[in-house]
């Protein structure tokens, strides 16, 4: 079986997201969506918030698991039996810090290949940082995030 993990802060889902979850599902058996715990940033939304958003909005798809994991991103896909881990390109701007993440993760684990998919055009600009941002001073959200999980971030806005 061929398995993937499709790691991040997820701080929260995006329609971006959502849209690389759904095309790596499609080239895989096994997705695993990782939510990580300890990616250095302050989270807005806690892991069993993020887990349970990005569950809710990926439900319908059969091959794809929700998880989180601590430490090395190597390691907890060796756990998981896989050696492939799947990043969302969205303009050249996020290729540099990709290219070296993906170049020390292979440092760290040679076996491990990093998959990059080109977001869809139209999520080229959304990030969650500006989902926050936009929720936190009262601008509609939709669109940017899938429709179930609209109430859950505006609410912790209010
Ligand atoms: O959504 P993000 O915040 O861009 O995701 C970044 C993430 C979580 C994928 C990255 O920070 C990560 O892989 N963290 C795990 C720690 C690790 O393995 N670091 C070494 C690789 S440079």
């Amino acid at each position: 079986m061929r398995a993937a993990v499709y790691p991040g802060s997820f701080d929260p889902i995006t329609n971006g997201h959502l849209d690389v979850i759904k095309r790596s599902a499609g080239l895989f058996d096994l997705l695993i969506v990782a939510v990580a715990k300890n990616s250095g940033k302050k989270p807005t939304f806690s892991v069993e918030e993020r887990i349970d958003m990005i569950r809710r909005v990926t439900h319908h798809i059969p091959n794809v698991v929700v998880d989180n994991f601590e430490g090395l991103l190597v390691e907890y896909a060796a756990s998981k039996n896989t050696s492939v881990i799947i990043k969302g390109l969205r303009a050249v701007s996020d290729f540099e810090y990709e290219f070296q993440m993906a170049l020390m993760n292979k440092k760290l684990k040679p076996g491990i290949e990093t998959v990059f998919i080109m977001t869809d055009h139209k999520y080229s600009y959304l990030s969650s940082s500006m989902v926050r941002e936009v929720a936190s001073l009262g601008g509609s959200i939709e669109g940017l995030v899938p429709d179930e999980i609209i109430a859950d971030i505006e609410n912790k806005y209010k």
